[in-house]
């Protein structure tokens, strides 16, 4: 563990050291090569980026809402129930802090994955979209979108998952 930290904070001081005293001409293909090093070493799996996210506008919820104990159960069941099918939709609640979701995973994605994608996918979106009362975000293995309007399970619009 200590030999993986220490590699992109000596990568880092040995492109400073080179890249820094040099002129401009020479530098270039150093630096671009130090840049890779650097970008390959310090940039973390933990947190993928997601291919494509929405935040809705049709309102915001407030902290410790019920709207929001409610967005917490429905994602967790969401992500639950999702991964053993590849598809689930849920609401939980009542109106007006009903909470409807759809999840969904690539058709040749294994189960871990999916379950992994729905379980990060789900707290992506708390960070991205804070507050929101709709959201949608998209991986490359999952999708996961919820709602206060439980119509867009079948609405025709141009959701994403629609053309996925
Ligand atoms: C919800 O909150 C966001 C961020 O604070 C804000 O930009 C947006 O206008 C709000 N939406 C509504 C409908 O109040
Ligand atoms: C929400 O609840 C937590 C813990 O119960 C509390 O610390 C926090 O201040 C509350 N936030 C709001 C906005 O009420
Ligand atoms: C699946 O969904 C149902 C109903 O939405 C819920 O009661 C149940 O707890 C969920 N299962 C899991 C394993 O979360
Ligand atoms: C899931 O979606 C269908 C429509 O496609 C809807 O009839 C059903 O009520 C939804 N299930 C839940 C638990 O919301
Ligand atoms: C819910 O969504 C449907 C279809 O997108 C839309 O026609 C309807 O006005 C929406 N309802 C609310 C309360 O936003």
């Amino acid at each position: 563990m200590t030999f993986l930290v220490l590699i992109p904070t000596v990568a880092g001081a040995i492109c400073k050291f080179i890249v820094l005293p040099s002129t401009m001409a020479t530098s270039g293909s150093i630096s671009l090569l130090c840049l890779l090093v650097v970008l390959c070493f310090s940039s973390s799996p933990a947190m993928a980026q997601p291919l494509y996210q929405v935040c809705d506008n049709t309102g915001n919820y407030t902290a410790n809402s019920t709207y929001k104990s409610n967005l917490d159960l429905l994602l967790s069941s969401l992500a639950s129930n999702g991964s053993l099918s590849g598809f689930y939709n849920g609401t939980t609640g009542r109106s007006p802090d009903q909470v409807s979701g759809i999840v969904l995973c690539r058709g040749d994605v294994a189960t871990a994955d999916c379950s992994s994608c729905l379980a990060t996918a789900g707290q992506v979106l708390l960070q991205l979209c804070p507050n929101r009362r709709g959201a949608t975000v998209w991986y490359d293995d999952c999708l996961v979108r919820y709602s206060n309007n439980q119509s867009f399970f079948s609405s025709t619009d141009n959701s994403p998952w629609r053309t996925w």
